[in-house]
């Protein structure tokens, strides 16, 4: 039994179906994937056959109801997947999780059922491919004071804007812009729009060169007065900001998912590198600061994954799970920035070149930290709840 096994022990989620969609994922992932990972990374090449693969195996909708072309699985599920998918290569998983949490959520949960029809059934059956631009250039952290404009115009809305850091952005069809219709509102003017790439005036205005996931597009978009039709508002006017922040707490279970993928794939390359690389002639495994860093990466990536699991679970059961996903996130993100850093230490010079994965899940690593709410607006949300609670009691 391998620790990919063990990992479920004590969990009565995991029962035997999740079991076998996960050995699935993996087998899928260990075999089509990670040996692309690499290259994909190296080249930032989209891997588009990769995402068509996995959408034939229903992992672009997950948790969309099978009457909308999902796959209706809990996010228990679906945090497994990721990291299945994650453990082979970042970039695919970030993709994966931005159509699922960013765009088929809030599609499921807020869309009227032309809008599910329309726009959510070929987005879960992975033959459209979602982005969502709520960050701007000046509005990152603080995305209530966002600056994108929407104004009403006969049978619906002009958009005009800048939107920022969008996961996606180059090769969507379809894609959530939160835009300002009444600014003397603040953010209650905010409200959420289905936009056609295919729009004119949708321009993708810069792709960034990153340090990690590379193989996943990061576009500066502009909105050029871009037409969005009425029935193309997401929910009602002045939504916006309520549905984005609903739908960055179920994207950060995909983040935090995506960052135990990326630390797994460290952990793992660490304890074979350990096992074979000999000094002072004997493995250094055998060396007691190479096991306590051992015992405390697998120490900090259960902890994560549990607090991932938890999340998910609330997720799952109907409760309010906003300060456990943005736990699992700071959590799971900042186990795979130590655990990347530390396996690099572990396999010494050799972690340092591109010959070893672990160089790759080190930059890979990074971003976890910093997408879908940084680690300190995660420490802001979570204490938050907590004197929120305080003063309930
Ligand atoms: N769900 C639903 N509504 C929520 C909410 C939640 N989790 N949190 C707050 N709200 C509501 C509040 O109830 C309030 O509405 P009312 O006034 O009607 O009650 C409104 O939103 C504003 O709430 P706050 O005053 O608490 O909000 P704030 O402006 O102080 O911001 C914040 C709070 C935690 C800092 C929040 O802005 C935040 O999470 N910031 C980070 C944003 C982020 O994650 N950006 C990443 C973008 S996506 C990305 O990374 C790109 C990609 O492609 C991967």
């Amino acid at each position: 039994m391998n620790s990919n096994t063990t990992m479920y022990q004590g969990w009565p989620e995991v029962d035997e179906s999740k079991k076998l969609l996960i050995e699935q994922v993996r087998a899928f992932a260990e075999d089509k994937i990670k040996p692309r990972a690499a290259q994909l990374d190296a080249t930032g090449e989209f891997p588009k056959d990769i995402i068509q693969a996995l959408a034939e195996m229903g992992i672009l909708g997950m948790m969309v109801p099978e009457n909308y072309g999902g796959s209706a699985t809990d996010a228990i599920s679906y945090a497994m997947v990721l990291e299945e998918i994650a453990a082979a290569c970042a970039s695919t998983a970030v993709i994966v999780s931005v159509n699922n949490s960013l765009v088929c959520a809030p599609l499921t949960y807020f869309g009227n059922d032309s809008q599910k029809t329309k726009y959510l059934t070929p987005l879960a059956q992975g033959k459209k491919l979602g982005c969502f631009a709520l960050s701007e250039p000046g509005h990152g952290s603080d995305p209530a004071g966002l600056e994108c404009s929407a104004t009403k115009v006969p049978g619906g809305y002009k958009i005009r804007g800048t939107k920022n850091w969008i996961t996606n952005g180059k090769e969507a069809d379809i894609c959530l812009v939160f835009a300002n219709l009444d600014k003397s509102q603040g953010y209650k003017g905010i409200s959420c729009f289905i936009v056609d790439t295919k729009s004119p005036g949708y321009q993708v205005s810069k792709l960034e060169d990153k340090l990690g996931i590379t193989a996943s597009s990061t576009a500066q978009l502009f909105f050029d007065d871009v037409f969005v039709p009425e029935e193309c508002l997401l929910g009602k006017p002045g939504d916006g900001l309520k549905i984005a922040l609903n739908t960055l707490d179920g994207g950060r279970i995909g983040i935090a998912a995506q960052a135990l993928g990326i630390a797994r794939s460290a952990f793992e390359s660490s304890k074979r590198f350990a096992t074979e690389r000999e000094q002072f002639g004997a493995p250094i495994a055998k060396l007691q600061a190479i096991q306590w860093f051992i015992a405390d990466m697998a120490t900090r990536l259960q902890g994560a994954r549990l607090l991932t699991w938890a999340a998910a679970r609330a997720k799952d059961l109907g409760l309010k799970y906003t300060k456990e996903a943005a736990m699992a996130k700071l959590a799971a993100s900042e186990a795979a920035m130590w655990i990347t850093t530390k396996a690099i230490q572990v396999h010494g010079g050799y972690g340092y070149t591109k010959e070893y994965s672990v160089e790759r899940n080190f930059r890979d690593a990074k971003i976890t930290e910093i997408y879908e709410g940084t680690s300190e607006i995660q420490r802001v949300v979570i204490a938050a709840q907590e004197f929120a609670a305080l003063n309930k009691s």
